[in-house]
């Protein structure tokens, strides 16, 4: 028996930071996926294959002390606990994302899909997410979980820490393009540093995160009514918040202000920020001079579509 599943990465649009702190975000599922194969073995090992990291044959005993398959090992103790027979398999990965935009949570949401069909759990999409969110959790102990969510759900979604996630409509003519600063950041500390400002100023941040929350409230209405304008002003008014909760780069500064030089409509830093990707809201017309503005700036452009989430891709037959 073999089954194959692919898993979207994402962006978090709106709401980083305050999510983990019970605020609405909106982030979406990008067009580059992660892509999972199991292989039913004659004996009962588990042996784990990752091309992309250089990993061959290893052969996983429920404990890891490698870092780089904490996630996938994580998800498959997760779905072990729950399951009675044994059997072996081959697991391997595959990413198109040339740039970490999601591949943890990608791979942990396929590697659930693909066990859930190769023992035949039957798990609904809100028990994958669980399942998922506390494998995430369970390797970098915190998170919002927004990541997971978007992953299984796919196309737009409003996430509450925790919750069910809501579709969102977004209008057909919205074009975003993403640029990667290079810089590698350290979500983990960021969220980490942030939660130490919160406590020096707790009146504060509660204000923040409540014009965030108003913020989320006119996203929605300008996704629903098509204004472009008034997402852009969203865009360029979050920003200047979580650079003033300090969780900007100089890089990404640089590729915001090239972004809306070379006729963005609005940016905004994408995630945890402290490096990482800026987000810019672009017009059919701008996208190219954006697009090099950004690679003028040594920052890695590329254009973003909204895509679907997780699903069985039985029928590939490249992988
Ligand atoms: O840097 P990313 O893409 O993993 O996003 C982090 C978003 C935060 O809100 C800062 C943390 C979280 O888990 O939601």
């Amino acid at each position: 028996m073999e089954v194959k599943t692919s898993a979207p990465g994402k962006l978090m649009f709106f709401g980083e930071h305050a999510v983990v702190y019970g605020i609405p975000c909106i982030s979406f599922a990008v067009n580059q996926r992660l892509y999972c194969k199991i292989k039913e073995r004659k004996d009962k090992k588990i042996l784990l294959n990752f091309p992309d990291l250089g990993i061959k044959n290893y052969e996983f005993n429920g404990k890891t002390e490698n870092k780089k398959i904490g996630f996938v090992s994580s998800a498959i103790n997760n779905i072990l606990e729950g399951v009675k027979e044994k059997r072996g398999f081959d697991l391997e990965t595959k990413s198109e994302m040339k740039i970490g935009i999601g591949t943890s949570s990608a791979s942990v949401v396929a590697t659930i899909i693909a066990l859930d069909k190769f023992f035949s759990l039957d798990l609904k999409k809100e028990d994958i997410f669980n399942i998922g969110y506390k494998s995430v959790l369970d390797v970098q102990g915190t998170g919002s979980g927004y990541d997971v969510a978007t992953s299984v759900y796919g196309g737009m979604i409003k996430y509450i820490k925790g919750e069910k996630p809501i579709e969102i409509k977004y209008p057909e003519n919205l074009c975003l393009v993403v640029g990667h600063t290079g810089v590698k950041a350290d979500t983990k500390k960021i969220v980490e540093q942030v939660g130490e400002k919160r406590k020096d100023y707790p009146h504060f941040f509660d204000d923040i995160f409540g014009l965030t929350k108003r913020c989320i409230e006119e996203v929605e209405k300008g996704l629903r009514e098509s204004d472009l304008r008034k997402l852009a002003d969203m865009m360029n008014f979050t920003h200047g918040i979580l650079n003033g909760m300090g969780v900007s780069h100089p890089k990404l500064e640089e590729l915001i202000f090239a972004s809306k030089n070379a006729g963005a409509l609005g940016a905004k830093l994408s995630g945890a920020g402290g490096g990482d990707c800026m987000i810019a809201l672009v017009t059919e017309e701008s996208k190219d001079k954006v697009i090099s503005a950004i690679r003028e700036h040594r920052g890695i452009p590329f254009e973003v579509r909204i895509k679907n989430g997780a699903k069985v891709e039985n029928e590939i037959t490249d992988f």
